[in-house]
């Protein structure tokens, strides 16, 4: 069925409205068109087909707008072609459809009548020149829209832009949903609200009847030319259950999807132990130069970056760096040539990476250096996607829980296939070595579906959390910012106060933290610093500190009075930060899950960071 995305932002909108359109896919339609309002004219196009044609015709004709409409088709009135694609244009202005106009023929004859030239076969075509002939009779876009309002007969919503009107974007809703995506300094409307859940989670649900008036910061809703209130919700998770499938949440979900994502992954890039010829083909010139390594990201895919960094001195011999891009944004860093610069974003748009990006290369450019770009990313439409030199998809799927879950680990599967890549390009890794490398990487799916085997355990251990209010994480090497990352979880889903730290720093500070009330969960895989560990549990248990140990199998850990262990299968030490996510992420579910806070939707964050 047909499927409606608008917005108007501050930024470009046009990857949101292709992205929204893909995210109303499943509704089944048979063509898609969008409509930006820029530099006074209506830029649109319009395909048969897949949401991927107009991408593709999209990013041919490189047009851009932060005011727009979109739409994917469901032929009811003439048939599935380009003409009656939506948007369709009356003079300035555009206009996306849901539903059916009934009187449509005789308001065609009459419009005719007055000269209006008819280019589809659409019920819809009608509202746009109703539109353009009111503006004949008020200046008022708004006002307009309310002449038309009562002439039409059915059911519908409706998305209308003016050229004339570059800061407002109106809405009808009349039988058929709309809601608005309430956004900050940006405001969104949509059919589903599916489609928005990557920019927002408050929503405006529309009444039959109403008439929306939306600018960037303000969103009005009329009934019968009056003003009225409509409450901003939270998302509506009964709306939204479908998709959750057997799931109680979307991060549940997409916690068990890893295994899949994980191999969705690396399926683009191997060809049996092999790395494809044509992964990163266009990338290697400047692989081969690049002496190091300069990751910027935040949150999550900041400590993924992290794991990367042990990666590539480890494995490669490059020198990697990595910073969180607000940080690095502001501290005017010295931008060094030869350098790859590697953002990494589930979104791509998050605003301080994206800023961070934006201002390196422009450092580059006024300084004449020769420099490389690269996005790890989930969204292929992103902005960072399209203005990295380079860019590698996780291929996740979309995510909608605001907790990373799947993306990070997708994330750290990509990291791991760029190493390799640089690796081969610069000889700086045997061939054996990747080989045995990519052959653990196929094998991870398995041994995160059966580390999931673990998930009831896990849930136990959890009722030992739900009164807390404070937890320690601690880690070694590349368990490090595994730590910070289960830290991280249990803090935005539970809001129980949690640190991740270094084992080894233990002794310089947080110890003093450890008593008989303070959880301590521990990750052990079976690596180098295994006995240094050991040695940080016991300084732990001497404190008094209860522990909850996610142990290798053959680790040697076993439960014991004030210790807990949770027997993870064997994994090589180089990709156990992949798996040894897995039962942080399960814990804080079911931690949060316990405490009665809402998982998906945790109090004061959104799923992307558009503002800083
Ligand atoms: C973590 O669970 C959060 N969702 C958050 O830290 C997130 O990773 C961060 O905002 C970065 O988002 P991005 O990957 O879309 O850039």
């Amino acid at each position: 069925m047909c499927g409606i995305v608008g917005g108007i932002a501050e930024r470009s909108i046009t990857n949101i409205l292709i992205e929204g359109l893909k995210r109303l896919e499943y509704r089944g339609y048979d063509s898609a068109g969008l409509a930006l309002i820029n530099g006074g004219q209506v830029l649109r196009e319009r395909r048969v087909g897949k949401v991927a044609n107009l991408e593709e015709a999209v990013n041919e004709s490189h047009i851009a707008g932060s005011l727009g409409i979109a739409h994917t088709r469901w032929a009811t009135h003439g048939k599935p072609t380009e003409n009656n694609a939506h948007p369709h244009i009356s003079g300035d202005v555009a206009v996306v459809h849901n539903g059916i106009i009934e009187n449509y023929q005789e308001l065609k004859d009459d419009l005719e009548a007055l000269g209006y030239v008819f280019t589809s076969q659409t019920d819809t075509e009608v509202v746009a020149h109703l539109v353009n002939d009111a503006l004949k009779n008020t200046p008022s876009l708004l006002e307009a829209v309310r002449q038309v309002v009562p002439q039409l007969k059915g059911a519908y919503a409706l998305g209308i832009v003016h050229t004339d009107h570059p800061n407002e974007l109106i809405t009808v809703r009349e039988g058929s949903p709309l809601v608005i995506g309430v956004g900050i300094g940006e405001n969104f409307i949509s059919s589903d609200q599916l489609a928005l859940l990557p920019i927002t989670n408050r929503f405006i649900y529309l009444e039959e009847g109403d008439i929306a008036r939306l600018t960037r910061t303000s969103i009005e809703v009329f009934v019968d030319g009056n003003r009225v209130e409509r409450p901003v919700k939270e998302l509506d998770a009964a709306v939204s259950n479908a998709s959750k499938g057997e799931y109680k949440h979307y991060m549940l979900k997409e916690i068990y999807e890893q295994p899949e994502a994980i191999q969705q992954t690396i399926s683009q890039a191997l060809n049996g132990n092999a790395l494809r010829d044509d992964f990163l083909k266009n990338a290697e010139a400047d692989f081969s130069k690049i002496q190091q390594v300069q990751i910027i990201a935040c949150g999550t895919s900041y400590h993924a970056g992290m794991i990367a960094k042990y990666w590539f001195e480890q494995l490669i011999n490059v020198s990697a760096q990595v910073e969180i891009a607000s940080e690095f944004r502001y501290r005017s860093p010295v931008i060094v040539n030869n350098t790859l610069y590697v953002c990494i974003s589930q979104s791509g748009e998050t605003a301080d990476t994206l800023a961070a990006l934006r201002d390196t290369q422009k450092r580059a450019a006024a300084k004449n250096l020769d420099i490389a770009t690269l996005t790890i990313c989930n969204v292929a439409t992103s902005s960072m996607v399209r203005e990295t030199d380079h860019s590698l998809l996780t291929l996740a799927g979309p995510e909608i829980g605001v907790a990373s879950t799947k993306a990070f680990t997708t994330q750290l599967a990509a990291l791991m296939l760029l190493i390799l890549k640089i690796g081969q390009v610069k000889n700086t890794i045997a061939a054996e070595n990747i080989e045995t490398i990519t052959a653990e990487l196929w094998h991870t799916p398995k041994v995160i579906l059966d580390t999931l085997q673990n998930n009831e355990a896990i849930l136990r251990l959890s009722e030992l959390f739900k009164e807390k209010q404070h937890c320690l994480f601690l880690g070694r090497g590349t368990q490090f910012p595994i730590a910070l990352e289960g830290a991280l979880k249990l803090k935005e889903i539970s809001y129980i106060h949690a640190e991740g730290y270094a084992a080894g720093e233990l002794k310089h500070g947080p110890l003093a933290l450890v008593d008989n009330d303070m959880p301590v969960v521990i990750l052990a895989p079976q690596d180098d610093m295994l006995d240094k560990l050991k040695s940080n549990m016991e300084e732990v248990q001497a404190r008094g500190g209860e522990l909850f140990v996610f142990a290798d199998i053959n680790s040697g850990v076993n439960e014991k009075d004030r210790q807990h262990v949770v027997k993870v299968p064997s994994i090589s030490a180089v990709l156990a930060p992949i798996v040894y996510s897995i039962p942080v992420q399960l814990l804080s579910y079911h931690v949060a899950v316990l405490r009665g806070t809402d998982v998906d939707q945790p109090r004061n964050l959104a799923k992307s960071v558009t503002v800083e």
